[in-house]
């Protein structure tokens, strides 16, 4: 079997790609891609920590929150918690185990086989898969579906300011960028609502596949809600001047850096989420704004009925720590944002 490096070197020899395609062989080829082979470690012995890896906690609330979204619609019997990008299965756990009896199920939308097996050697028969979310258009009729981190690790397109136009980059056989023309005419009219007025040279991203995933959601039979968290910007800051290298970064054991085209494969590549333009695509296709805001403050307001319950309690300080890494400024509170949007039956 050919090594990631070759099998780009034969691709790259017929002539230059876009970098969306480099991106989604880099991450997921499934023999050497870094999401490709199976779920690595996250946290402090991987390449990066998540609001799953900090503890439990993140799934406890989520867990309070998905009681409360099924009460809210009348506790129907086929209500489904409905996760993608559920990884090692670790955060389908914390919020199975937090439910406490109650007859919920649980879905996981995930394409690939390796994580299946890996997801049903820690879950069982706990929870069901699909492969993915077009497969929602046939049930179940009520949900909550959540993720984590999901699209901020969609392969994306990087898209240069020339001073007159903008150009899609691709990658040459020597890994350098050149600029070209748009590789689709999606990407070519996504273009023509970027700004005008940056600087030469300014480069971002723009996440097409992010946008036809919203439109699936929408599409999905389900009535609930939809919870999103990520890292992301709103329009303004993401396309500031002093962001005039886009987003896209790469994460190796906990160090962060711009060199994207090195040790394909071996790096997470990851880019921040443009949160106007995902509510703007949700909201066109039918879905609703119900909460956006930092993560801090949003699980602070998810939290209040658990805080509450623990009145008078002694103070654990494990799950406290826990929760001043998901809502401190300091640490996941102010990068992270949570959107969630209300989805009417279709
Ligand atoms: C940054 S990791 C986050 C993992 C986990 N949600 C967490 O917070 O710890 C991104 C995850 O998204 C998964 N992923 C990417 N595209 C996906 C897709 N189309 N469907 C399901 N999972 C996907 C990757 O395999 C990877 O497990």
């Amino acid at each position: 079997m050919p090594s990631l490096p070759q099998i780009l070197r034969d691709q790259l020899a017929t002539g230059p790609l876009p970098f969306a395609q480099v991106m989604a062989l880099a991450l997921y080829h499934p023999e050497h891609g870094y999401y490709g082979a199976g779920p690595r470690r996250i946290g402090r012995q991987g390449d990066f920590f998540t609001s799953v890896s900090v503890g439990p906690l993140f799934g406890k609330l989520l867990a309070i929150q998905a009681i409360q979204e099924w009460q809210t619609l009348g506790e129907p019997k086929d209500f489904t918690i409905i996760e993608q990008g559920a990884h090692d299965g670790q955060l389908a756990e914390d919020i199975l185990n937090a439910l406490e009896g109650r007859p919920l199920r649980y879905l996981i939308v995930e394409p690939n086989p390796r994580y299946r097996e890996a997801q049903a050697k820690r879950l069982g028969d706990r929870v069901q898969w699909m492969e993915n979310p077009t497969a929602l258009q046939s049930g179940p009729q009520h949900g909550f579906f959540l993720c984590n981190e999901l699209p901020d690790a969609f392969p994306v397109h990087l898209v240069r300011w020339n001073g007159t136009r903008w150009e899609e980059l691709y990658v040459t056989e020597a890994l350098q960028f050149v600029p070209g023309e748009f590789s689709c005419a999606e990407l070519a009219e996504e273009a023509k609502h970027l700004p005008q007025d940056l600087a030469p040279g300014h480069t971002l991203e723009i996440n097409l596949a992010m946008l036809h995933w919203i439109r699936d959601l929408a599409q999905a039979a389900f009535r609930g809600a939809i919870f999103i968290a990520d890292y992301g910007l709103d329009a303004e800051e993401f396309f500031a001047d002093t962001r005039s290298s886009g987003t896209l970064r790469r994460y190796k054991q906990h160090q962060m850096d711009g060199r994207v085209l090195e040790d394909l494969g071996e790096c997470d590549l990851t880019t921040h989420i443009n949160f106007t333009r995902l509510i703007e695509e949700a909201t066109r296709h039918g879905l609703t704004q119900r909460d956006y805001d930092l993560q801090g403050r949003l699980l602070g307001r998810m939290a209040m009925p658990w805080l509450k319950s623990l009145e008078g309690q002694p103070l654990d300080a494990a799950v406290m720590r826990q929760f001043n890494s998901l809502t401190h400024p300091a640490f996941m509170g102010r990068s992270f944002r949570c959107l969630v949007l209300e989805k009417p039956s279709r």
